[in-house]
């Protein structure tokens, strides 16, 4: 980029969406304020839709409107390429076209990153280019750049995300007005908050995305994004969220990073949180990612997770990044110096405290077996809760355990779950603390 000799920085959208449309308005309203701020003029010199046809939120000359997004890439007057499209192809070839011909990259793109995060950066790293992804995580809050450079003198030994605003609108939803999960889903989607197909969003599979893409930073690790274990939220029901709620406790989508003796856990799944944690008053839509670094100690990052303005917000702070840090040289040390795939250590091997719901006949001699299966697979009860039920057959009974290894306690609810006394399949919750 010879932005020093032009005093032009110039920018190439692929993609005019949500976050594209942000992206746009904020560099048409905020162009003289970031000239003055930083000293150089950001100029869009094109911008790739999938259809130039499609009426649009913002009024773009149709001068600047392409179909193919090749012409941004040979174009030599833009420096760079702003990735909003999404999707894995051709997202990942027209990054790779655009660090071959020269130009710097941002993108928000967390499914290509988390799932080819690897060959992109080496890619990056190849042709000495830049990657820009804050918007990839969390939308306006700059957790990406806290971890790269913040954060950067700390060993991270965890990292606790509520990084999708939509399961997060679900749950509060869910817990504040007491509808159940899928008339909490409807309401999000005629607010905007969720996609028409929520199935990547509800089944934890963009969260995982998210976690993926930190934990790299966080543990300077490769990640396999198939060995991130995702429970969503769409079997949690109604009366779970109450009767932890009367224990203390919120329910949330975690995502979960934590580095252990013998490797690292990386999960998601919903999870209960005391109500004194906090990210149990993370609501709404909001985002909030709880990291402990060795010596900055708690640190709570919150924010709108999405949206247009939010996004754009990172993603323009890349690009700025990127304008400022050309002279200290292309390479980023922080994606460089990334330690091989290391051991990412399987669910069963997890030692968590839990929630239990059996819905259990209501006789004597039951609840006495149920404890002592679970003593036997060395689970220890910390309480225990039986509930009234309009069933006069069989009641709820909520269990608190101590510490338990995962593995255990599936053998212990293959048993249980086995007895005819046990009506229903066990809600097994973990619990965070
Ligand atoms: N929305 C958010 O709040 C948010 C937050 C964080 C990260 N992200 C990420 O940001 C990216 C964009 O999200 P979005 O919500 O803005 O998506 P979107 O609203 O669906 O917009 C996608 C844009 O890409 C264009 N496009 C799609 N395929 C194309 C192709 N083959 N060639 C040229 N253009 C193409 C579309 O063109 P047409 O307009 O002609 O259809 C559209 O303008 C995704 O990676 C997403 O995960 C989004």
């Amino acid at each position: 980029m010879n932005h020093k000799n032009s005093q032009t920085v110039g920018i190439g959208l692929i993609g005019l969406g949500t976050v594209g449309t942000g992206v746009y308005r904020v560099l048409q309203g905020h162009a003289a304020s970031l000239e003055k701020k930083i000293g150089v003029r950001f100029e869009i010199r094109k911008i790739a839709v999938k259809n130039i046809s499609k009426k649009r939120a913002v009024k773009v000359p149709r001068v600047l409107l392409t179909q193919n997004p090749q012409e941004l890439l040979d174009d030599p007057k833009i420096h760079i390429v702003i990735e909003l499209a999404g999707g894995i192809h051709p997202a990942k070839e027209w990054i790779e076209r655009a660090f071959a011909a020269g130009k710097h990259v941002v993108t928000a793109n967390k499914a290509l990153l988390a799932e080819h995060g690897s060959e992109i950066f080496k890619a990056a790293q190849r042709y000495e280019r830049r990657l820009g992804f804050e918007a990839s995580v969390c939308g306006g809050i700059p957790i990406i750049k806290s971890l790269r450079e913040g954060l950067v003198s700390n060993e991270i030994s965890q990292l606790l995300g509520i990084v999708n605003g939509t399961c997060n609108f679900i749950l509060t939803a869910m817990s504040e007005k007491s509808i159940d999960f899928l008339e909490s889903l409807a309401k999000a989607q005629k607010l905007g908050y969720a996609e028409k197909n929520p199935a990547f969003d509800v089944r934890g599979i963009d969260s995982a995305h998210k976690l993926a893409i930190l934990a790299r930073l966080a543990f300077r690790q490769e990640i396999s994004f198939e060995s991130i274990a995702v429970e969503g939220i769409e079997s949690l029901s109604i009366t779970d969220i109450e009767y932890a709620k009367e224990l203390g406790y919120a329910v949330k989508l975690l995502a979960i990073g934590k580095k252990q003796k013998e490797g690292i856990e990386l999960r998601v799944h919903p999870a209960l949180l005391p109500l004194d944690h906090p990210l149990s008053n993370v609501k709404g839509v909001y985002n909030a990612v709880f990291v402990h670094g060795d010596q900055a100690d708690d640190l709570l990052f919150y924010g709108r997770g999405a949206g247009m303005f939010p996004t754009a917000s990172a993603v323009l702070s890349d690009v700025v990044d990127i304008v400022k840090k050309i002279e200290a040289g292309p390479v980023d040390s922080a994606l460089s110096a990334m330690l091989p795939a290391g051991c990412i250590l399987p669910i069963t091997d997890l030692r968590s405290r839990y929630y239990l719901r059996f819905q259990a006949a209501d006789k004597p001699g039951v609840l006495g077996r149920i404890a002592q299966t679970l003593g036997k697979h060395h689970i220890s009860i910390l309480s225990v809760h039986q509930k009234e039920s309009e069933n006069a057959k069989s009641v709820p009974v909520v269990i608190l355990t101590y510490e338990a290894s995962e593995k255990d306690l599936r053998n212990a609810l293959r048993t249980i779950d086995a007895q005819k006394d046990i009506s229903e399949k066990t809600v097994v919750l973990r619990v965070q603390r």
